[in-house]
Parts: C-alpha cells; sequence; structure tokens
C-alpha cells in the first residue's frame, strides 16, 4: 500500500491507494507542515487499523510538502510536484483522460490534464481563503458553515451593480441579472447575508471564468472542480449559471477534496514498486 499526503495550505488530507484504488482518507489541520504530515499518518493508519508493515511508502505533496524528508518514521517518503499530484488525482477521480481541472482550495489553480501530459495553466489567489478572510472584517461569522447560513437568505441585488441596474436591453449575451460589479451597488442597507452571498458569487465567478477561458482556450468544454472549494452549494449555482452562458460544464466528483493526496499516492504505476 501507497499512502499519498497532501499538505495542503489549510487542511492536510491524507489517502492509502492500493492497487490502484483509493481506500481510505482523513484529513487534519496543524499550524506546521511536519505535525501536519504525521498526525495525518498516524490518524489515518490507526484509524483505519493499518499495519506499518503494510506501508510500502509515502508520497507527499502539496505548500508545506518541502518540509519532509526522505523517511518519516522509517518509511521511505518521496515528494511529488503539487500540479502533476492534482493532475494524476482529477483524471483518477473524474474518470476522463484530457480535462481542465479547477482546484479550489486556499486559492485556486487551473490545470490541463491528459495522459502523458499535466500543464499548470494559471490560476488566481481567489479561493476559500479569500471568502473566509473577507468574512473575518465583513461578516459577524468567519468559520465556512455560518457564511453559508448567512449567504442562505443573502440579496445578491443589495450589492452587487447587475446589468438591469444600468441598462434596459441586453448586453450581447448577458441578461439583466448578470452582475456588472461585484459590489458595485453596496446599498446602505446591506445586511450581512447579503454580503456573505456577494463574496461568494464574487469567489465563484472569478473561479468559473478562469476555467471558461481555460477550457476554451484548448477546444473543451468540461472543467472537473476540486479541492475543498468543490462542495459548496451556492458556488455551484454559480458555477451553473456560468455554463448556461458559456456551454461550459462544471463537474464535481466524489472525494474531490482528496484529489491532490490522492494523485500523489497514485503517482506510482499500479503495478510498479515505490523504489522504481
Ligand atoms: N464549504 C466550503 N466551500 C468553499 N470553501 C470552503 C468550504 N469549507 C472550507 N472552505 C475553504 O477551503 C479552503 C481549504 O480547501 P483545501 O483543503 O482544498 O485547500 P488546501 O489544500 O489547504 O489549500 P491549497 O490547495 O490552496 O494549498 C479554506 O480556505 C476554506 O476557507
Ligand atoms: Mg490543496
Amino acid at each position: 500500500m501507497i499512502l499519498g499526503i497532501d499538505i495542503g495550505t489549510t487542511t492536510t488530507k491524507a489517502v492509502s491507494v492500493e492497487n490502484g484504488k483509493l481506500v481510505k482518507k482523513i484529513k487534519t489541520r496543524a499550524a506546521d507542515a511536519v505535525t501536519s504530515a504525521t498526525g495525518a499518518f498516524g490518524k489515518l493508519v490507526l484509524e483505519n487499523g493499518i499495519r506499518m508493515s503494510d506501508i510500502e511508502g509515502i508520497i507527499i505533496t502539496g505548500a508545506g510538502s518541502s518540509k519532509l524528508g526522505k523517511e518519516i518514521f522509517g518509511i521511505p517518503a518521496r515528494r511529488v510536484d503539487e500540479i502533476t499530484a492534482i493532475g494524476i488525482g482529477g483524471m483518477f477521480l473524474s474518470g476522463k483522460d484530457h480535462i481542465i481541472i479547477a482546484n479550489v482550495g486556499t486559492g485556486t489553480a487551473i490545470i490541463e490534464a491528459e495522459e502523458g501530459s499535466i500543464v499548470h495553466l494559471g490560476g488566481s489567489g481567489v479561493g476559500g481563503g479569500t471568502v473566509q478572510g473577507l468574512a473575518k472584517k465583513l461578516l459577524p461569522v468567519s468559520d465556512f458553515s455560518g457564511i453559508m447560513a448567512l449567504a442562505a437568505g443573502g440579496n445578491l441585488k443589495q450589492v452587487d451593480l447587475l446589468l438591469e441596474d444600468i441598462m434596459d436591453t441586453r448586453l450581447s449575451f448577458l441578461d439583466g441579472e448578470t452582475t456588472a460589479s461585484n459590489f458595485g451597488k453596496m446599498l446602505d442597507s446591506a445586511a450581512p447575508g447579503d454580503i456573505a452571498r456577494g463574496l461568494l458569487n464574487m469567489a465563484y465567478q472569478v473561479i468559473g471564468m478562469l476555467s471558461v477561458f481555460a477550457a476554451k482556450s484548448k477546444n473543451l468544454d468540461r472543467v472537473i472542480v476540486t479541492g475543498r472549494g468543490s462542495n459548496n452549494p451556492i458556488g455551484k449555482q454559480v458555477l451553473s449559471v456560468i455554463t448556461g452562458m458559456y456551454g461550459v460544464e462544471f463537474e464535481y466528483p466524489p472525494d474531490a477534496e482528496y484529489t491532490t493526496a490522492a494523485g500523489a499516492g497514485l503517482s506510482v504505476k499500479a503495478g510498479s514498486s515505490f523504489a522504481s
């Protein structure tokens, strides 16, 4: 068995991979990379009754992975580049062999992946961290479930300047409800729920439009959304409106939060040994 550990900017994820399949998964948080990785390792092993002797090797990736050495508790360890891990994990979880991936974590990375070629197309600092960071100053809550609860009752028309606010007709293919300027209206009567809605709308519009341009530049019409930000009902609504406008579909594979860790574990091809 191979373990994949993704030391993300915010969360560390660990998975076990056997015969090319994702078997167990856990996530944890810690202040520093070493505690995070060893903690995730311990949690995965203890909670799932994994025997140390069954672990062939550990593959580490993510922002914090450079802090770790060639062995963890006597088990051989090595690093894989995060973009490669996201590409491998995204192809595996989506079951598709030529895709655009929008990995929405603390920030957002956009990747084109196909067999034999994984390319980092670019990305944006706008991700889950942006929503939470702004929430700290703008809202009475900053945990994600609190932001979502507030946003559920929010009204975008209180904060965003919409096309219908500034013109009577459509603008090319855009209808009146389209955002002309995120937070460009911000009425004095805007309530925290409206602002929460506006924050999520802004983040997912940026993520969605970057993804659309990436997909179109590669003649693809599908984007696989991964990372913790893939599991956000309001974000999905925003992205579905973008699908309606641009014809690019967004897909949310199961276990998308574990894409990077899974890709690390799967970067050793099924059937070949860790050392090769
Ligand atoms: N329901 C949610 N919807 C969207 N974002 C969320 C949700 N819950 C948590 N987040 C955000 O997800 C981010 C963490 O996601 P993830 O674990 O994929 O990132 P990471 O791997 O730690 O970061 P990165 O990949 O950018 O290094 C945090 O910034 C958090 O604010
Ligand atoms: Mg990540």
